[in-house]
Order: structure tokens, then C-alpha cells, then sequence
């Protein structure tokens, strides 16, 4: 089968940056580094958690039709996809190895090295569905980030939040390279005959989904941190991050997807790339020295 470039995308080729952040330079993280706010530290921590085991089974989706793929600049942004998706994956890791010294055991639990049986197994269960579903999951999964991404880039009340500057600087990193290749993984699914059906049901399966597990991974994560057991403190700062510049209406924003025809392309963020692609990478940019 010979795959081909959707004609719809208008997205360029993701360039792959091998970024090297410092946290904890020069001075040491604290342990409720989004400025003592409970319940965001740890959805931040939880987020970070699942990323590099995330995105590497993201890695596997697209490869198992990599073989297939002759069109060269499809085959080009694949390359760039799978690229991108390594070096979050490897500083996420980074930062992971920061928040377990730190205290978050949540952590630990989606921390494992590759070939270890918690790999192993999540392999196991990506083998026992059709290739095309664990591919679907993964555009879904990516319209998730990426709707993230232009919230936390297009936001400014979110990039005035205090907290550890350098986990900004990752978050951010992170966001602008999830919209550079937004369409990858979409494009690929489509181009490989992926039905409009299998899309958009697994989006309205997870969509009624997402704030259980969130929340239940949020609240597992504190649970297990002494430190944090502070109910009222909590149950307060809940109230203004589900009311705030982050969560609210972030539901409403993937919804889109689960329109017949959707492509992730039909969402405009042209213009915050170039505006973010200067201010981080410019000349005078904010990240040009952690590429290493
Ligand atoms: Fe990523
Ligand atoms: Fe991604």
C-alpha cells in the first residue's frame, strides 16, 4: 500500500531538537514547584509521568506502518513525529527523576527502563488490537496534546502563572513542538484507510472519560504524598484550577474531533507557532541554549 501525503495539511516538517533542560540549576526545585499550588504540582507531575511511556507507544503506532509509507514528505514528517516524540519522552525523564527525589511515588510507577515487564506488558496489550486502532488512539491521543499545547502557547494569564521557571521552559518546549506536528499521526491513520467510525467512537469512549481518570490520577498522586495531605488547602485550590485559565472549557475545545471530515489542520495555530518559534528559538530566543 503506498501511503500518501493528506492534502490538507499544511503543517511543515517538525524539526527534531535534542534539548537538555537544567532543572534544579542553580537553585534546587521545591517540592510544590507550581508555586505551592497541591492540585496542579501534581497534575503537572502525573502528566510528566505518563508522557515517556506514552509517547513511545505513540512511536510504535506510527511505526507499524512506517514500511508503507513511500510518499517522502509524509515520510519526512514521520521521521520528524518519531523524533520529536523521543527527545519528550527522554527529557521528561529528566524532569521524572527531579519529581521521584522529590516525593511524587506516582512517578515511580510510569518510570520503568525499556524491555521491563511494565513495557512488556503495555506492549502485550497495543498487540492484542488491530494496528489501525492502536494508531487511532494515538491521533486521538495527540489532539489531546495539542489542543493542551495551544492553550498553555495562546493563554497569557496560564504563562503568567508562577512556578519552577524551567519547567515552563519544558512544558512550553513541549507544547510548541506537539502543534509543529499536530497532523502526523492523523495524516497517517487517514492515509492508511482508518475509518471515520473507529476515530470518532474511540474519541466519544474517552471524551466521557477524561475527567475521571484525570481527576482519579490527580488525587491517587496526592494521596500518596504525605506532604500534600492538606484537605482544605486542597478541595480550595481545586475550586480555582478547574475554574481557571487551564481547565476550564478545555473539555469543550476537543470537540471538534468528533466532527465527520475533522482534520487537526482546520484549527488555525499557524500564526502562534511563528510568534513562539522566535520567542523560544529566534535569535535572541529563550531555549537556543538548552539545544544540545
Ligand atoms: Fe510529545
Ligand atoms: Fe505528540
Amino acid at each position: 500500500m503506498t501511503i500518501g501525503q493528506d492534502a490538507k495539511s499544511l503543517t511543515p516538517y517538525p524539526k527534531v531538537r535534542r534539548m537538555r533542560f537544567r532543572f534544579g540549576q542553580p537553585e534546587p526545585m521545591t517540592h510544590l514547584f507550581a508555586e505551592g499550588d497541591i492540585p496542579l504540582t501534581h497534575l503537572i507531575a502525573v502528566l510528566s509521568a505518563v508522557f515517556p511511556p506514552g509517547e513511545e507507544s505513540f512511536i510504535r503506532s506510527v511505526r507499524k506502518f512506517s514500511g508503507e509509507i513511500t510518499d517522502p514528505v509524509l515520510k519526512k514528517r514521520v521521521a520528524g513525529f518519531i523524533g520529536q516524540e523521543a527527545v519528550h519522552g527522554q527529557q521528561h525523564r529528566v524532569l521524572n527523576e527531579q519529581l521521584i527525589r522529590l516525593g511524587f511515588p506516582i512517578v515511580r510507577v510510569f518510570t520503568f527502563d525499556p524491555g521491563a515487564r511494565r513495557e512488556r506488558a503495555l506492549i502485550a496489550v497495543e498487540n492484542m488490537v488491530p494496528r489501525q486502532v492502536h494508531l487511532a488512539v494515538t491521533a486521538l491521543a495527540e489532539h489531546y496534546t495539542a489542543t493542551l499545547a495551544h492553550r498553555v502557547l495562546g493563554t497569557p494569564e496560564i504563562q503568567a502563572l508562577p512556578g519552577d521557571p524551567e519547567v515552563l521552559n519544558l512544558l512550553n518546549w513541549h507544547a510548541f513542538e506537539e502543534l509543529e506536528h499536530k497532523s502526523v499521526a492523523f495524516d497517517v491513520y487517514r492515509a492508511t484507510g482508518g475509518s471515520e467510525v473507529l476515530r470518532i467512537g474511540l474519541m466519544a469512549g474517552s471524551y466521557a472519560l477524561t475527567i475521571p481518570v484525570v481527576g482519579l490520577g490527580v488525587f491517587a498522586s496526592i494521596l500518596s504524598d504525605p506532604r500534600s495531605w492538606r484537605p482544605i488547602k486542597v478541595a480550595r485550590q481545586t475550586v480555582k484550577l478547574v475554574r481557571g485559565p487551564i481547565v476550564k472549557g478545555l473539555l469543550l475545545e476537543m470537540r471538534p474531533y468528533m466532527r465527520p471530515g475533522f482534520h487537526p489542520d482546520d484549527i488555525d495555530t499557524g500564526e502562534l507557532l511563528e510568534r513562539w518559534r522566535a520567542e523560544l528559538f529566534g535569535v535572541r530566543g529563550e531555549l537556543v541554549d538548552r539545544i544540545g
